[in-house]
């Protein structure tokens, strides 16, 4: 626990005893949850807010804090913690000791002690509670588009968070690989494709071909549609018969989509540890049907089966077509299933976009009536749609920013603006490796800097710029201060290369500019907001932390001086405070799925 906030909390305890002698059950866990941060920092380093007091009290609220300062203030010598307190209108706001929140942070930090502190936190107080987190989910036979990168930012983010917070995580994706959708590629790519097959990017050109497919229905004559899609309707008949001519070449093409989504994993440095398929789960699911049925919670209707969900709302859910065949709805209660019996995990949370909100209410609802506590444990974690300036994107209509083409732009664009400068001087392969660097923090943090159910619009320039609140940004504050350190540490301490010893003279007193004391606050803070961001699904808290610390640091760049210090204890203080900052950007940019380049 945050020893300043106990210190607080112990005092405002005792306080209110002395007051209300009749109430001696204010717990300090209690009181802490109440404790907030003042809006400014003029107003103090942490105020606690005296509105649910009234009702025991039976005083208003801003004459229960005066009476509290009043005590307060008689017993405040005994706590080194805390240097001032103040009533401000509700409010008992408090100023802590920054040098000591210092010397309990900044030591630690540059030990490499501070940033695994929450893991150990979980690790002491439970057994590591198992989560399974499903992302990605792409479709074999589309395009790989910037909408599908909110998605992997998200739950890749998610996944980092949480086993920083100490709990056992499996990254899960689930591909769709079956489905009308590719019986439609299938079908225009067997009779009417004309061009060869392309070397690269085989899948992306499925995709194109997806595309051109719906196209074709969708502008033929009625008399020409009807004909199209018998045909299509044939190859997924095919298809769901695992006719052996079809399979070999929805293997085939298949393999183009996975080789591709392979490399853009690799480029955008995310992992999984199971990947499940669509494909695999079609058997199962019909047998769930079946034994359904016969226990009676599912049903027949119109030669169809289902699950009547009228009594949540939920409508009747269909989950056996009348032809037989099994539907997107019917596997994913086999996949659950699967997570629940092979994995044994406690939670279970699905990165799907909004407009699988309905589905997946259905999903877990028939989960529950078909008997699985773990249901309740089945989060749905939605996220607004990611659209362009020229509008919504849709692997149907076209209008999408391929991945490709996503990157090819990019590397155009950071390598004129940014790295060309260093042709010559630096190896092509920096260039090349900071150009992915680069782009991936612009692009992840672009995703993740607003919460998730927030419509995203992607302007790529606007978040390549090194100003304002981009990835770019902070990657440039990251290796601006280590390119300041680096020169000092070189100089003052030729012995220890870029990894910075503590001196045990340290003086933390000096550190008394309110520049750096913000810094030293959101430094101390940095395990608790990661934590309430992982309980709360917000990777955006952390993006919001790191945007402050760099843009804090810049102010302090220039009214607090490491160079031009006025003397070398203050030089050595401020060292080690933007040391400090420089680990907290990599750390925090390493949450969100971004390493940032060492220069730049
Ligand atoms: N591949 C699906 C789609 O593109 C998303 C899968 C989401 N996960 C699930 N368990 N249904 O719509």
């Amino acid at each position: 626990m945050n020893s300043f906030k106990k210190a607080i909390c112990q005092l405002i305890a005792d306080s209110l005893r002395e007051l209300d002698p009749e109430q001696d059950d204010y717990s300090v866990k209690e009181l802490e949850r109440l404790i907030e941060r003042p809006p400014k920092q003029e107003m103090g380093d942490y105020a606690f807010p005296c509105f649910t007091l009234s009702r025991s009290i039976r005083k208003s609220p801003s004459l229960i804090a005066k009476a509290l300062v009043s005590t307060i203030q008689s017993h405040l010598s005994q706590h080194k913690a805390l240097t001032g307190v103040y009533a401000l209108g509700p409010y008992v706001n408090f100023r802590v000791s920054l040098s000591l929140m210092a010397s309990l942070t900044l030591p630690r930090i540059a030990n490499g002690e501070f940033f695994k502190y929450n893991e150990r936190r979980t690790l002491k107080t439970e057994l590591q509670p198992r989560v399974m987190i499903e992302f990605s989910q792409p479709n074999t036979h589309k395009g790989f588009h910037m909408g599908h990168m909110r998605n992997i930012a998200l739950g890749d983010s998610l996944c980092r968070i949480f086993r920083y917070n100490g709990y056992e995580i499996v990254a899960a994706n689930y591909i769709g690989d079956s489905g009308t959708h590719i019986a439609r590629c299938l079908w225009y790519y067997l009779n009417y494709n004309q061009e060869p097959v392309p070397e690269n990017l085989r899948g992306e050109w499925l995709g194109v071909l997806y595309t051109k497919a719906e196209r074709k229905i969708a502008d033929a004559t009625e008399e020409a549609r009807k004909n199209y899609l018998e045909e299509a309707g044939l190859i997924l008949k095919l298809m769901e018969a695992k006719d052996s001519e079809i399979m070999k070449t929805w293997q085939e093409t298949r393999q183009w989509s996975l080789d591709d989504f392979e490399s853009i994993y690799q480029w955008l440095d995310v992992r999984f540890d199971e990947i499940f398929f669509e494909s695999q789960f079609d058997e199962e699911g019909k047998q769930i049907v079946f034994q359904e049925l016969q226990k009676g919670t599912f049903e027949r209707s119109k030669g169809a089966i289902g699950i009547d969900l009228e009594t949540a709302d939920l409508g009747f859910f269909l989950l056996l077509k009348s032809d037989g065949n099994t539907l997107y709805a019917t596997k994913d209660l086999a996949l659950a299933k699967r997570k629940f019996d092979d994995f044994h995990i406690d939670r279970s949370i699905y990165v799907v976009g909004s407009e699988q909100n309905l589905h997946f209410k259905q999903v877990f609802e028939t989960l529950k009536r078909m008997g699985y506590a773990q249901a309740r444990q089945c989060i749905h974690l939605s996220y607004g749609l990611v659209s362009l300036p020229s509008g919504k994107m849709s692997s149907r209509t076209g209008n999408v920013f391929l991945f490709s083409r996503l990157q090819k732009k990019m590397k155009t664009y950071i390598q004129e603006n940014y790295l060309d400068k260093f042709r010559g001087e630096w190896h092509d392969d920096e260039i090349e490796e900071t150009t992915r660097r680069v782009g991936v923090a612009a692009i992840k943090y672009g995703m993740l800097n607003q919460d998730a159910n927030k419509p995203i619009v992607f302007a790529m320039e606007d978040w390549l710029v090194s100003e304002g609140d981009t990835g770019t940004y902070l990657v440039y504050a990251y290796v601006r201060i280590r390119s300041i350190t680096r020169k000092l540490i070189r100089k003052n301490h030729p012995d220890q290369l870029a990894i910075l010893k503590v001196p045990a003279d340290v003086d933390f007193n000096l550190l008394v500019h309110p520049n750096e004391q913000e810094l030293i606050r959101l430094l101390y803070d940095f395990n608790d907001t990661v934590w309430t961001a992982g309980e709360q699904f917000r990777p955006s808290m952390i993006a919001r932390m790191l945007f402050d610390l760099a843009k804090i640091f810049s102010r302090a760049y220039t009214t607090c001086s490491v160079l031009h210090a006025e003397s070398p204890s203050l030089q050595e203080a401020r060292l080690l405070l933007f040391h400090c900052v420089a680990e907290a950007l990599k750390e925090g940019m390493f949450l969100l799925g971004i390493t940032p380049p060492e220069r730049m």
